[in-house]
């Protein structure tokens, strides 16, 4: 059998749930694995979770759990949604799989053996972050971000990867394969760095037990980066050895283009043909991160569909460069290729179809010079989609699909079909019309697959093609072949967003959304902001918190957190708003004690004004759960 096309995307730390980063990672690596079927070859594609290591480690101390309950937590949240996501792995591996475990010991011992990895003592600044000690250029370098506090002096018995014996062969091997890391602006960035020259690499820490230990010496736990690495050689098919395709992100190449066939060439195994490195989804210019608080989950854009979000991402990004995400920005590209577009293109061509030729596509033959550049530009279509889509450029190739089927909307409003209907002596100008829009839309329905699956299937359905798109051979399609049997009735692809409406959401005060799968899951790892800076006592003191009973409650019209209630306070009966509704219903909410914020400001919303707040506690992935005090405590009791 022939070697399958293997394909993996960097195993994701376990210290956060999935943000569309990663899933954008993922989904990336999903479009190639579904193109290469497509192109008739047996994929093998890898992902999984890196759950080893210090992030880890102080993630679960933070929550009071073991790494491995905090690893279990979130690798459900990736499996969820790698599975609402329909993505196509063949395996998802864990480095606390135990098959891994064998092999980063065996590899270890054999580099042992041959002397590439020997025993020293080291001493020296180590970056708590990048879970590495650092050199001095380096260490300034984090001192001129502001990013000092992550630098802790360490001195540990260590053992080394002997790194700078394979700066020459790293050399000379980026000489001899100008395709080993993509884009090409990337890999001068790599060759770079190793001409500035190779170190040997610390490849073990006595300072952290989380991990897997080396082979008889277990005060030792093996650096987190060479068990990561080597999760692709575990979880490697047998006879699809080398890696076809690494997807990584652009923080992570250093790791996959120098550390990582340093390791292989020391093991004798040979090297990926090829390593491409993403760029960043960004929040205007900023990285996404939990500290921040400005990360965006997929499940936030899931609500307008898998197959939309997989488009947006791979329209939007072009490989290797940033990208700045925008709410208005996604809902834009959808309104516009999607609804507008190719919907529309679709829903209309299908229609006139079945109205003027009684559900059969005509054949062609083109009548004057805007049928034939249709139709040449047509034919063009699938073998200039394949060629940017085997050099990995989604973001090209759906482009250029849609300067096309652009051109299909001008094409119908020059040819007017409806006139051309009502006059016999127009027939054949009117087959060829409907004839390329059917070829047209056929050859989409294809090209797309990769992209968006359910909206291909139900677009091949709709134009009467037997079968499943995605087990087509796009090598063998043929653009000109007449049509098999009637169009069905159109099916909308994709609905229009109302974007006013989705804003306006957006903007309302906010109260933690659950989103399906999230809310779901009460597995998922806390979603909180850093503690916020410490406040003296008196402070703290100026806050009156009394305890109040809901008397009545009904929801704020037009809204859809908001609930509006009276509360009584003992002393007096106040209206108070909170935007609760996500978790309660007015009507149990009648009855219930609640802790309320007695001198907060008055504050109008949705034009009502609310005087106080009552306190619920959630992160942001979960609903509002209100803090409720003993039964017996009387309404106006203080609490402090
Ligand atoms: N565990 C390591 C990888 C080990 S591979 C042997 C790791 N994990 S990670 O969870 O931090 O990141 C995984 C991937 O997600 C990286 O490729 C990273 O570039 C990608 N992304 C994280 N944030 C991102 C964006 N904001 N945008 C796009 N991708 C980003 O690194």
């Amino acid at each position: 059998m022939s070697k399958p096309f293997y394909l993996t995307t960097p195993i994701y730390y376990v210290n956060d749930r999935p943000h569309i980063g990663h899933t954008y990672t993922t989904v990336l690596a999903d479009v190639i694995a579904r193109f290469h079927r497509m192109m008739g070859e047996d994929v093998a594609f890898l992902t999984g979770t890196d759950e080893h290591g210090q992030k880890v480690e102080k993630a679960a101390a933070a929550r009071g759990i073991t790494p491995k309950a905090l690893a279990d937590e979130v690798v459900a949240n990736y499996t969820e949604l790698w599975k609402r996501m329909d993505i196509t792995h063949f395996r998802f591996i864990r480095t606390t799989d135990e098959d891994h475990r064998k092999v980063v010991q065996t590899r270890f011992q054999q580099l042992l053996d041959s002397g590439d990895i020997y025993k020293s003592t080291y001493k020296g600044l180590y970056s708590v972050s990048d879970e590495a000690f650092v050199t001095e250029i380096q260490a300034k370098e984090l001192q001129a971000q502001g990013l000092a506090h992550q630098l802790v002096e360490l001195e540990e018995e260590t053992y080394n990867f002997r790194l700078s014996k394979y700066e020459k062969p790293l050399l000379e091997y980026f000489a001899a394969h100008p395709d080993f890391v993509q884009p090409d602006f990337r890999f001068n960035e790599v060759k770079r760095f190793v001409e500035g020259g190779l170190q040997d690499l610390s490849i073990s820490r006595t300072s952290i037990q989380w991990g897997i230990s080396v082979p008889d010496d277990d005060k030792h736990v093996i650096y987190v980066w060479f068990d990561a690495l080597l999760n692709y050689l575990t979880g490697a098919p047998e006879g699809a050895w080398p890696p076809d395709l690494q997807i990584v992100g652009k923080d992570i190449l250093r790791f996959h283009a120098v550390y990582w066939p340093a390791f292989l060439m020391a093991m004798g195994l040979e090297l990926p043909k090829t390593i491409l490195a993403h760029g960043w989804w960004l929040m205007g210019d900023d990285k996404m991160s939990k500290s921040k608080g400005n990360v965006v989950r997929p499940n936030t854009l899931l609500k307008f569909g898998n197959d939309a979000l997989r488009f947006y991402f791979m329209r939007d990004m072009q490989v290797g460069y940033d990208r700045s995400f925008s709410f208005e920005g996604f809902m834009d590209r959808l309104n516009a290729d999607l609804a507008n577009g190719l919907g529309n293109l679709a829903a209309r061509s299908i229609t006139m179809i079945q109205k003027y030729r009684d559900g059969l596509a005509p054949a062609v033959v083109p009548t004057d010079e805007l049928d034939r550049t249709v139709a040449e530009q047509g034919r063009a279509l699938v073998p200039d989609f394949l060629s940017k889509a085997k050099a990995d450029d989604f973001h090209g190739a759906l482009e250029g699909l849609w300067i096309h089927l652009r051109f299909l909307d001008g094409y119908i409003v020059k040819a007017e079909p409806w006139k051309l209907a009502k006059d016999e002596a127009s027939r054949a100008k009117l087959d060829a019309v409907l004839g390329l829009l059917y070829r047209s839309l056929r050859a989409t329905s294809l090209l797309i697959a990769p992209v968006m699956p359910v909206m291909a299937q139900s677009l091949w359905d709709s134009l009467g093609m037997p079968g499943k798109a995605a087990e087509q051979s796009l090598g063998e399609f043929v653009y000109d072949a007449p049509a098999v049997s009637k169009v069905g009735d159109p099916k909308p692809l994709f609905s229009r967003i109302d974007k006013e409406a989705e804003l306006k959401a957006l903007e309302e005060p906010s109260t933690p959304t659950p989103t399906t799968a999230e809310s779901a899951s009460a597995a998922s790892p806390l979603d909180v902001p850093e503690l916020r800076p410490v406040i003296d006592y008196d402070t703290f003191a100026q806050t009156d918190l009394r305890v109040g009973q809901i008397l009545s409650a009904e929801a704020v019209p037009k809204s859809k957190k908001l609930i509006k209630m009276t509360v009584d306070l003992g002393f007096e009966q106040r209206t108070i708003l909170g935007g609760i509704a996500i978790g309660y219903t007015p009507e149990e909410l009648i009855g219930k004690k609640v802790v309320v914020v007695a001198n907060l400001a008055p504050r109008a919303l949705m034009g009502i004004e609310s005087h106080g707040m009552l306190l619920a506690a959630s992160d942001n992935a979960s609903k509002p759960y209100l803090i409720a005090p003993p039964d017996d405590a009387k309404p106006g009791f203080i609490v402090k």
